[in-house]
């Protein structure tokens, strides 16, 4: 980061020597004021619950434009990658900083390949769990205990253990989400075939069984792709500010991956693709579309609590253009598979239509997110709605690492220890039993 020739000055109306602060630059985007000494030099924190306008750290793998309704990877725009590159590179492109050429891509390729499969150990931690147990219940189990299984790379300050902990991670998720699933339907595990590519591989591993042969369409295989891409990173969000937090005490790679699963399973976050698609079933019952008017008239009411899933950002304040490239994915996935007139998707088409005319979500630039469209083409694809956040968590996996690496690979970074206004009891001494 460069130091801008502007300085921020902290005056305080009590006569309080004012605080200077330097103010530093990024590549684009908003600067930062540096208050790092604010504490030591005036004896008060900064107050910003949910971090509104507090920059964590410095980052050089995703960049948003709010406004703009505008996604980086890397600095190459997500709908440049959605519909030129596959998972693949994108993974590359976000833990090593750039797109590999053909052979770089090929070995990447080959070396995620040869860590699909996960320890034969594994399988019996599902089997403490009850078969309608939900997927991210037994993600944050599964992701927890790979820590288990490798000794020989939890020294996150040792590169070669964050890069091979890296791979591991990418590799295994499509396995264990599969398993997840397969173990809900009461199925045999599938092994991964090395020879399919990454999301082909996860589409045998959740539908192919040992009695029937399976073949991978390229339609699902380049949609479920795609959505993958779409889902790879997000910049400090709230999954990947916990994992590296998590991270930042030295924990293990894989025990910081799971506390991303958790904090993604909340439907405030990862969790409202699958309540975005329960709110569309819900709906549908009701009466679809003639009942959207009456659904929204609730949105609107504060006192319903009632959301429009999908909808809102902390960040987008415009269109979020994965959501766009989501409902094209979405359009190709039914036409291909003759479902074009699917009624919950001309039912999410007709919300979003009646919200971006209405007052109440115009004026709180509430427009569609990721989740809005994306459980509806998972859904035709055949992945069950308990399992759409699991598949962001498996995409979001090599965002989590990237991140995590980075933070661990500055040699600034320090554990997070967060302070607080504290509103409780001043100090008081202790009745004895009787007298209280
Ligand atoms: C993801 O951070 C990331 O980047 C996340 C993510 C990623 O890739 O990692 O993009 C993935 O989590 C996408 C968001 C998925 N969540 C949902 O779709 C759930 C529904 N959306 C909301 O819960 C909400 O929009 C949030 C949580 C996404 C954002 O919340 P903020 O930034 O705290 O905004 P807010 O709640 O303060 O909302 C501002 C106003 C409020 O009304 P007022 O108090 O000003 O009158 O807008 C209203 C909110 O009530 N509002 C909504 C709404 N979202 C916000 N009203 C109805 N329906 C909604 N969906």
């Amino acid at each position: 980061m460069k130091l801008a020739d502007n300085k921020a000055t902290l005056s305080f109306s009590n006569g309080s020597p004012s605080v200077e602060m330097p103010v530093y630059q990024g590549s684009i985007g908003p600067d930062v004021i540096d208050i790092r000494k604010l504490y030591a030099q005036t004896g008060m924190f900064t107050y910003d619950p949910g971090f509104l306008s507090t920059a964590s750290c410095q980052s050089a793998i995703t960049f948003i434009d709010g406004d703009k309704g505008e996604l980086l990877y890397r600095g190459y725009p997500i709908e440049q990658l959605a519909t030129q590159c596959d998972f693949m590179e994108t993974c590359h492109l976000l833990l090593y900083g750039d797109l590999p050429n053909a052979s770089k891509k090929a070995e990447f390729s080959k070396t995620v390949r040869m860590h699909t499969m996960v320890n034969e150990q594994m399988q019996f931690f599902l089997r403490g769990f009850r078969r309608d147990a939900h997927p991210m219940a037994i993600m944050t189990g599964l992701v927890g205990a790979l820590s288990a299984f490798y000794h020989d790379s939890t020294d996150i300050n040792n590169p070669e253990h964050r890069d091979i902990s890296a791979i591991r991670l990418i590799a295994k998720m499509p396995t264990l989400v599969a398993m997840a699933y397969k173990y809900s339907v009461g199925q045999p595990f599938m092994y991964p075939k090395n020879e399919l590519s990454y999301a082909g591989n996860f589409l045998h591993m959740m539908f192919a069984t040992p009695c029937e042969p399976y073949t991978v369409s390229p339609v699902l295989e380049r949609a479920l792709d795609r959505i993958f891409i779409l889902h790879a990173d997000h910049e400090q969000n709230a999954s990947t500010s916990t994992v590296r937090l998590c991270g930042s005490s030295g924990t293990n790679p894989f025990a910081a991956i799971a506390a991303g699963v958790a904090c993604l399973w909340g439907p405030a976050h990862g969790g409202a693709n699958e309540a975005c698609l329960n709110m569309l079933e819900d709906i549908q019952k009701m009466g679809g579309v003639s009942k959207v008017g009456e659904f929204m008239e609730k949105v609107k009411d504060k006192n319903s609590g009632v959301k429009l899933m999908g909808f809102g950002h902390r960040v987008y304040k415009n269109y979020d253009p994965r959501a766009k490239l989501m409902q094209e994915t979405c359009k190709e996935v039914l036409q291909e598979l003759g479902l074009e007139n699917d009624p919950l998707f001309k039912l999410a088409m007709q919300l979003e239509k009646i919200a971006l005319e209405d007052e109440y979500f115009v004026s709180r630039k509430l427009y569609p997110n990721v989740d809005f469209y994306s459980g509806i083409v998972q859904r035709a694809i055949g992945i069950p709605v308990g399992l759409f956040t699991a598949v962001f968590a498996l995409a979001r996996t090599v965002g989590w690492i990237a991140q995590l690496n980075e933070m661990i690979g500055d040699p600034e970074y320090k554990i997070g220890r967060p302070r607080q206004l504290f509103t409780g009891s001043e100090r008081r001494d202790v009745k004895p039993l009787a007298g209280r």
